[in-house]
């Protein structure tokens, strides 16, 4: 079988979601192409051997530039902080090799067009990963949708909540700082409801935004997190935050359609509130990612005595393109599949030259879309893309 060598910059929390995806996927699926785990990166040589060690990557570095321009590694798959997508992004792309990128996409809409232009120009397969387009009952939603389901599309209404900075002495690691995450909540969070809300309702064609910053300053992480200039702080032990932590905006669809975003990492007790519901002229649905596996749906063509949300569970062949590769239905399938099924598609769009979505292109939007409503809580005014 064919194999392509693949290279992981990120060694931690994606670095290991995206081993446990790049080592199994070739065990559930029948692939074309079979990667080969060759060589995983970080910042410190412990750290990547020991995801080595853990995943089967075959050899440990700590110099990512003469990793990726290695001519033996086919593919880079890049799991680091916002800060270093682009630089990575654009090194992978000119040096001829296919780009799997974490999200956000990038800091800025500029970085983002250098990232999509770079990867234009050599031809190389490129993907951004939003993963939850490939939860079951994501693509369940998908599927009603495109089917007419619910018809005509009215509303949008999502909200992605964490709350793992409530802490006021969680320190100022890369996520709180503007020049290594661009911004707080309002990317870390609203890239992937942008994501969902542009896969499953359309376009977006204006924006108007709110941000907010409840806790402006913060203790300095310790050593081995993101180095940056800490500001005015820095001298008592602690640093300036420079992002939002939470953001909510209101959007225009091309279709019509009105939506709301709100995203916050302020929100106690939610720890991965991931949900949108989606309003239309024959009924209406709605997901949470903390019950990954079911999507509830309300039809207005049901006989009336029997209207109401009903939950179905998103795990028969049919209903979702991947789950006949898993377990037998109402077995349950959890995050770590989502990236299998990225996996899956990135190898098969390399294998045949089709392009494999979300991509730079969506990357891009994506960053157009977080950047005027940024603009549009900065100013006051609506902003249209
Ligand atoms: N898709 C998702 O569900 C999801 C979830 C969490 C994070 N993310 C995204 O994944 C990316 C990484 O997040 P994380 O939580 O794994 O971050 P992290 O801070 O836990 O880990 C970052 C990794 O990057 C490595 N790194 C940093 N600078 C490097 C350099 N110069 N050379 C080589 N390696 C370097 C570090 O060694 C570390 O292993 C971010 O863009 C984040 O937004 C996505």
């Amino acid at each position: 079988m064919k194999t392509l060598n693949v290279a992981i910059i990120g060694t931690k929390f994606m670095g290991k979601a995206h081993s446990n995806a790049w080592a199994n996927a070739p065990r559930f699926f029948e692939m074309g192409i079979r990667p080969v785990l060759k060589v995983a990166v970080g910042t410190d040589q412990a750290g990547a051997q020991q995801l080595a060690d853990t995943w089967g990557w075959e050899e440990a570095s700590t110099d990512w530039r003469t990793v990726v321009a290695r001519p033996d590694i086919d593919i880079v798959d890049i799991s680091t902080p916002t800060y270093l997508h682009c630089e990575m992004a654009v090194a992978a792309a000119e040096a001829g090799k296919h780009v799997f990128l974490e999200k956000p996409f990038a800091l800025s809409v500029e970085q983002a067009e250098r990232m999509l232009a770079a990867v234009e120009k050599s031809g190389v397969v490129h993907y951004v990963n939003h993963n939850y387009r490939r939860a079951p009952a994501v693509r369940l939603a998908k599927r009603l949708i495109d089917d007419g389901f619910i018809g005509r599309l009215f509303h949008w209404r999502s909200a992605y909540l964490q709350d793992w900075i409530v802490d006021p002495d969680f320190p100022l690691t890369w996520h709180l700082r503007q020049e290594t995450a661009g911004y707080g909540a309002h990317a870390d969070l609203g890239s992937h409801s942008v994501d969902l809300a542009r896969y499953l309702v359309g376009d977006i064609t204006a924006v108007t935004g709110l941000m907010a910053n409840f806790i402006t300053e913060r203790p300095l992480p310790g050593a081995g997190a993101a180095t940056f200039s800490a500001g005015s702080g820095e001298a008592t032990g602690t640093g300036k935050v420079t992002v939002d932590d939470a953001s909510f905006f209101v959007a225009e669809f091309a279709n019509g359609a009105l939506g709301s975003f709100e995203l916050s990492r302020f929100a106690p007790g939610r720890k991965n509130y991931n949900t949108f519901e989606i309003y239309g002229s024959e009924g209406s649905i709605v997901f949470n990612l903390e019950r990954m596996n079911e999507l509830q749906v309300f039809s207005r063509n049901d006989p009336a005595y029997a209207q109401g949300f009903r939950t179905i569970l998103a795990t028969e062949a049919g209903q979702h393109d991947y789950i006949a590769n898993w377990w037998p239905p109402g077995h349950m399938i959890g995050y770590e599949h989502e990236f299998h099924h990225a996996v899956v598609d990135f190898m098969h769009a390399i294998e045949t030259g089709e392009a494999i979505q979300p991509n730079f292109y969506d990357g891009l939007a994506e960053m157009q879309v977080l950047g005027a409503a940024a603009e549009s809580a900065r100013s006051g005014q609506k902003k249209s893309l």
